[in-house]
């Protein structure tokens, strides 16, 4: 099974963290050893919740408040 992760590109997230996908796939490979697709996406939603704080991301359906590439990656590791 593929892992998923989704990257929140809307404004709001955007504005919170720039560009950080190419970071964040060559972190991924570097920590773990398991296929993770990473996925950018269009507004996840959460910004208009104010639930959490920007940037948002979604690993295999939870959603990462404050989604730094350290607290992504973090969160991965606590998946499993
Ligand atoms: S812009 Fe990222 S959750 Fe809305």
């Amino acid at each position: 099974m593929n892992h998923k992760l989704t990257i929140c590109c809307g404004t709001t997230c955007y504005l919170a963290a720039g560009d950080r996908i190419d970071r964040l796939e060559q972190l991924i490979s570097d920590n773990f050893d398991i296929k993770i697709d990473v996925v950018p996406s269009a507004c996840l939603g959460q910004c208009m919740k104010h639930q959490g704080q920007p940037p948002f991301a979604r690993f295999d359906g939870k959603i990462i408040s404050n989604a730094t590439n350290e607290n992504i990656i973090n969160t991965i590791k606590k998946s499993f």
